[in-house]
């Protein structure tokens, strides 16, 4: 099988890194760029993160720094989730230097250079960097196979009661990649919720492996308080499950829906407005997860992670 190319954008990230490393261990996809955005905490850190993260797989695989800002605003950062440094406190060796530009020129000119329908963009971030791809460029959606995103939520947020964390810190960006006319699919609150990382998850990890990587995911999933949404049970592993759907889609259900989100200004600014039972006559324009096999999922990443240095 060829595995798919693939650009990843994230802002590691204690999930964010998770997922980077289920990416860089799967034959199945083929990473051929990881861009960063600000987020999670300030574009220094992310970058710096994805930098380390990538590095210790020992993958030569470039990191491009992109927007530490959304399109209208400052980002307002989860350091309360993801500790001061985006790791969890965890402190890995520097990764090699980032590759130079900027995360929306490297996209772009993947995009370019690629077949059509034949890259698929997975977005684990505010989707500015993603966003900016198809503002300045709207014709590059020809050559994308699949745009994944891990925002949203059909009901309530994680930031405010409306909007989940990278919905809410930029709803344009988003609004502009459900609307550029690529295959998207969303990883929402409502299938990672169903990822919830247990002790008995960190400790299978560690028994499967003493590499580094493994070393560093169980250290970051002990480093993660319980959610509180999750009844204090374990903490979502939401960015890998937009991976695991590009990876393993066995392990999921979906529906095709109508979304878009709210830009206004108001109390449900960054709310993804998901039409699961087409309740209007809308056109569906993206793929909503709907349920995940958590036992397969946690299996698959233990065993991806297992197989890194
Ligand atoms: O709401 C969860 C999302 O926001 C995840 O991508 C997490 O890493 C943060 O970016
Ligand atoms: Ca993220």
């Amino acid at each position: 099988m060829t595995p798919r190319p693939v650009i990843i954008d994230c802002d590691p990230g204690t999930d964010d890194a998770i997922a980077l490393w289920l990416a860089l261990a799967s034959p199945e996809i083929d990473v051929r760029v990881v861009t960063v955005v600000g987020g999670n905490v300030g574009l220094a850190a992310t970058l710096a993160n994805a930098r380390a993260v990538v590095g210790l797989t020992g993958k030569t695989v470039p990191v491009v720094g992109g927007s530490g800002r959304a399109l209208l605003a400052p980002f307002e950062d989860a350091a309360y989730v993801h500790g001061d440094n985006g790791l969890g406190g965890l402190i890995l060796p520097e990764g090699p230097p980032a590759a130079p530009g900027l995360a929306a020129d490297a996209i772009r000119g993947a995009l370019r250079a690629a077949p059509p329908r034949s890259m698929t963009l997975i977005g684990l971030g505010p989707a500015t960097n993603l966003g900016l791809v198809f503002a300045i460029e709207p014709a590059l959606a020809d050559n994308v196979a699949e745009i994944v995103l891990m925002t949203g939520a059909l009901g309530e947020g994680n930031v405010t009661p409306s909007a989940e964390f990278n919905a809410w810190n930029d709803p344009e960006a988003l609004d502009i990649l459900l609307t550029c006319g690529a295959p998207v699919t969303l990883a929402t609150l409502d299938v990672t919720n169903q990822a919830l990382c247990r002790p008995k998850h960190i400790a299978a990890l560690r028994a499967a492996s003493r590499g580094a990587c493994a070393s560093a995911a169980a250290t970051i999933w002990d480093s993660v308080a319980p959610s509180r949404r999750s009844g204090e049970e374990g903490h979502e592993q939401h960015d890998a499950c937009a991976v695991a759907w590009v990876v393993a889609p066995h392990l999921f259900t979906h529906a095709e829906v109508a979304a878009r989100v709210d830009c206004s200004q108001g109390i449900g600014r960054g709310r993804t407005v998901i039409d699961r039972w087409g309740r209007k006559p809308r056109v569906p324009n993206a793929r909503f997860l709907d349920r995940l096999d958590a036992d397969g999922f946690f299996a698959l990443v233990i065993e991806r992670l297992a197989r890194l240095p």
